[in-house]
Order: C-alpha cells, then sequence, then structure tokens
C-alpha cells in the first residue's frame, strides 16, 4: 500500500512538474497571438466585452496580431462603399478601443497579398469534403443563400490568414472552432506530405470570456438584431438600452439576476459595486427603468474616453492610412518569408 501510495505521489509530481513547466512557459514565453474580425458595420458591446477586449490585452505580454478581415466580408458581397467604409471604421474602432500599432502588428487583410497566395496552395491540397462539412456554410446554403465560390472556401482562406504569419494561439468564438479545425487538418495534411513546414495553431476559445447577452435575451449579435452599439449616436443608444426585455416581477418582491438587463449593467461595474447592485436586486423598490437609465449612463461615460479617440482618427483619414501602411510592411515581410519555406516545400520554385 506504502508502495502504491509512493507510485501515485511520484506519478502526481511528475504530472505537477509538467502542468508548472507548461505555466511558466505560458507565462515568459511570448507567444504569437492573431485573430481577425470582419467588418460588418456597427461595433457592438458584444464584439468589445466578447473578443476585442482580451485581444487588445494580448498586446502587452504576447506578439499581437490584429486584422481586419475585408476579403471575407466580400463573400456576402456588401455594396462597395458599405465594404470600403465599414473596412475603415473597424481600423478605427480598433484603434480607439487601445490597439496600439507599435506594440502590435495590425492590418487589412487585403494588403498582404500573400495570404490569398497561400489560399491558393492550400486548395490545391484541402478535400472538397472538408469545406461541405463546414457549419456555418452549410447553416447558410439551408438559409436559402445561394453560395459563391468564395464563400465555399472561406475556412481556407481563413486557414491561411493564419498559417502566413506562423501564429500559435488563435482566440475566437465558438462559432468559428470548425474553422479552426479545418486550419488544423489543413496543416497535418500538408506537414504530412511535404515535411514539417506550417506550424499547428491552437484556438483559444471564449469559454472563459462574459457571454455577452442581447437586448432580447440571446447572445448579443448583429445577425439577431438585438445588439447595442457602442458608437452610435446618443438617441439610438438609449433606445436600445430601453429595449432590453424585462419581466413583470411587482415591484416590491426581489428581481432576477441572471436577466439581460443585470447581466449587460455587470460588464461595466467592479466587484463592490456589482455587489451594491446584487443587493438592490435581492431588495424591495428596484424599477427597471430606473436601471436602464443608471446603465446608460454608465456606458456613455465607459466609453466617452473612446469615443474621442475614434472621432479623432474618423478626423485624421491620413494618419490611420499612415498606421495601416506601416502594420502591412510587417506583415507583409512575415508572409513573405514563410511563403517562400511554403513555396519550396511543394516545388513552386524553379
Ligand atoms: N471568420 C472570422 C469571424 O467571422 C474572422 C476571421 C477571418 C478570423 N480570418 C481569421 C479569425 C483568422 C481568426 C483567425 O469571426
Amino acid at each position: 500500500m506504502n508502495g502504491g501510495l509512493t507510485y501515485l505521489w511520484s506519478h502526481f509530481e511528475v504530472h505537477l512538474d509538467k502542468l508548472i513547466k507548461k505555466f511558466y512557459m505560458l507565462k515568459n514565453k511570448k507567444l504569437r497571438i492573431l485573430s481577425g474580425i470582419q467588418p460588418s458595420g456597427a461595433l457592438h458591446l458584444g464584439n468589445y466585452f466578447g473578443m476585442m477586449s482580451r485581444m487588445i490585452h494580448y498586446q502587452n505580454q504576447h506578439q499581437l496580431f490584429c486584422f481586419i478581415a475585408n476579403y471575407h466580408a466580400l463573400t456576402t458581397l456588401p455594396k462597395k462603399d458599405e465594404l470600403s467604409k465599414n473596412t475603415f471604421n473597424a481600423v478605427c474602432d480598433f484603434l480607439a478601443l487601445g490597439l496600439d500599432p507599435d506594440k502590435s502588428t495590425f492590418w487589412v487583410q487585403s494588403d498582404v497579398p500573400q495570404v490569398t497566395e497561400l489560399t491558393w496552395i492550400l486548395s490545391s491540397l484541402t478535400n472538397v469534403g472538408l469545406m461541405e462539412r463546414a457549419t456555418s456554410y452549410k447553416d447558410k446554403v439551408s438559409q436559402g443563400i445561394n453560395p459563391n465560390v468564395g464563400l465555399f472556401s472561406y475556412p481556407v482562406l481563413m486557414a491561411a490568414d493564419i498559417l502566413c504569419f506562423d501564429a500559435a494561439i488563435v482566440p475566437v468564438g465558438k462559432d468559428q472552432k470548425q474553422h479552426l479545425e479545418i486550419a488544423r487538418d489543413i496543416v497535418l495534411r500538408f506537414n504530412n506530405l511535404f515535411g514539417e513546414t506550417l506550424v499547428l495553431p491552437e484556438p483559444e476559445i471564449e469559454a472563459n470570456t462574459q457571454l455577452v447577452p442581447g437586448v432580447d435575451g440571446r447572445k448579443m449579435s448583429k445577425s439577431y438584431q438585438n445588439t447595442i452599439s457602442i458608437f452610435a449616436d446618443e438617441k439610438n443608444i438609449r433606445k436600445q438600452i430601453m429595449s432590453i426585455i424585462t419581466d413583470n416581477t411587482p415591484i416590491d418582491e426581489p428581481k432576477d439576476k441572471s436577466s439581460p438587463l443585470f447581466q449587460i449593467y455587470s460588464l461595466f461595474l467592479d466587484d463592490d459595486k456589482k455587489f451594491d447592485l446584487e443587493q438592490r436586486y435581492d431588495g424591495k423598490g428596484l424599477r427597471y427603468g430606473d436601471i436602464k437609465v443608471e446603465l446608460y449612463e454608465k456606458m456613455m461615460n465607459y466609453f466617452e474616453p473612446f469615443r474621442e479617440r475614434r472621432n479623432f482618427y474618423l478626423g485624421n483619414k491620413d494618419k490611420v492610412r499612415e498606421i495601416l501602411h506601416l502594420g502591412a510592411g510587417k506583415a507583409r515581410e512575415i508572409a513573405g518569408n514563410v511563403l517562400d519555406r511554403v513555396r519550396s516545400s511543394i516545388g513552386i520554385n524553379y
């Protein structure tokens, strides 16, 4: 029995050692973290609290690679002025929210042609069946969309985005998990056929970040039209906040803390303030209308400095273009090296 215990303990120690090593590496090694966002219109609380704030935070400890995926947006063939304006606005949103182009690499996808070159190469070793299994593609088709080839091979372009930069970690929402798996499949196949060439990326799914409910209680998402916009004009933001659904619990009864109003308000509160709100929800006399007005004021104050910075960038287009020009330059250099490696692995050299 003693022997068994000793064995167990030493087993545990080995395990612990591995864990510590892993933790140590994660803590001290600068990882290459990459993610992109489609320029799809007005930025909302779900975008910010779900993914963007987390990504921006990474610029302090890691090598952050961040881009606006305008070629992905093209697969839905938006109006040309809209696509162009949304792309520029998405850039200003990121800069306003604190993305620092000196600490990170920040660019617009279409400014790095190596990505679309790699897309073609990867397309040639990706089976049609792999694309046909993509649920987001199947969903769109089942909604009656007449799919174009770009939409079909969307995951290959996304794989190229990641693989062109040897990214180690890719923070994405749950809805993108399968696309990451496809990227990993492509890497394994490539390396298996042509030797170790591409870096296998790890997804980082938003399990620990807050899930932001929309005004109707479902996940906040543009496609549900239940968003609260961050930079819309005051009247619209007020209207969106006032439309958050509430129940009809009488004033003198405790209120439901799992409700969207409570959850959304909590995003802006520290632990003490959240505790106060909980007390008010558990007590009597709380009026939802008052809470909504408070939330509106809190949110406007919270984003005020961001709004000012955003207006600065919107008014200084040349400055923004210069930032993007430098970012694209840095990105192209890295992507160029990866592409040289890929080309010689597969015989596109002579
Ligand atoms: N498809 C992603 C989305 O819609 C955006 C995206 C494009 C992306 N390329 C990427 C995310 C590469 C991570 C890595 O959310």
